[in-house]
């Protein structure tokens, strides 16, 4: 009885040795850039070092909240002497940002946390709080400026599409059922375009971030699922040579 499929003499594990050699060295480098990508997805979430498991939260905040709010919640909390002090300014944004309760509600605490940096003489960062026209750019649009968005669209799109569709070619060429060779790249590829769709749908559309959260996963499980999948077939000893 034969378990493995032939119906194709593309089979990488009767590939030269040389061959397999590089398409091992391949996968193995490519699995590290897959791992360096959760480092800088983490990185990219919470600003620190050290890797932690991507939360709502985080995930709201960089592609839902407005940029007042990230910053305000993040990077800036530092400058509030308690962290109840966001909350106004917070609610504020999320509600439309008016501008008839802009005074009562959001002028005090920046002028008493921010003003001294982004106001007058002094706008580091390129960032001016002095008025709420000032102001509204900031707390009236979501997710990161539009531009980054884009070119991050445009990499991932152009770099990853290109990866699956290599990992599903080469675990086109293995023992594997056809169900695994097709669903997996096909998986990887639908959680992709989820992933990169959640982005742009969060900006207008808060739950959207579950389709980041779960295309992102779906994806690098897909793909790590691939590269494994081929690297163990390619090396795992064929059904009694071929007689
Ligand atoms: C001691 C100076 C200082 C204070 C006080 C300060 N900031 Fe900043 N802020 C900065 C600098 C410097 C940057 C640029 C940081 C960067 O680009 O990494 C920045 C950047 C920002 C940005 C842009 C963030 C981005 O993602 O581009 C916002 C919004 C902001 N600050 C809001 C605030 C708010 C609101 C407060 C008050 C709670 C505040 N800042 C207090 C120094 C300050």
């Amino acid at each position: 009885m034969r378990m493995e499929s032939t119906k194709h003499g593309w089979q990488l594990h009767r590939a030269p040795l040389g061959l397999k050699l590089s398409i091992s060295l391949l996968v193995v480098t490519l699995s590290a850039g897959l791992l360096a990508s959760q480092f800088l997805v983490s990185q990219s979430l919470h600003g620190s070092d050290h890797w932690t498991w991507p939360s709502m939260e985080q995930l709201r905040l960089k592609y839902a909240a407005s940029p007042l709010e990230r910053a305000i919640l993040t990077q800036m909390a530092q400058y509030l002497d308690k962290p109840t002090e966001a909350a106004p300014v917070v609610a504020w944004s999320q509600a439309g940002g008016e501008r008839s309760t802009y005074y009562e509600h959001v002028a005090p605490v920046l002028d008493r946390r921010c003003l001294r940096c982004h106001g007058g003489e002094s706008t580091r960062g390129d960032v001016d709080l002095s008025t709420w026209g000032d102001l509204a750019p900031l707390a009236l649009s979501r997710g990161p400026a539009w531009g980054d968005l884009l070119r991050n669209t445009h990499l991932h799109l152009f770099g990853i599409s290109l990866l699956l569709f290599l990992a599903g070619v080469l675990l086109w060429c293995s023992r594997w059922s056809r169900w695994l060779q097709l669903g997996l790249p096909l998986l990887a590829f639908v959680a992709l375009l989820a992933d990169i769709g959640g982005w742009w749908l969060s900006r207008h559309f808060e739950p959207a971030i579950y389709l980041v959260m779960s295309g992102g996963l779906l994806m690098t499980a897909g793909l790590t699922a691939c590269l494994v999948l081929v690297l163990f077939d390619m090396w795992r000893p064929g059904p009694k040579s071929s007689a």
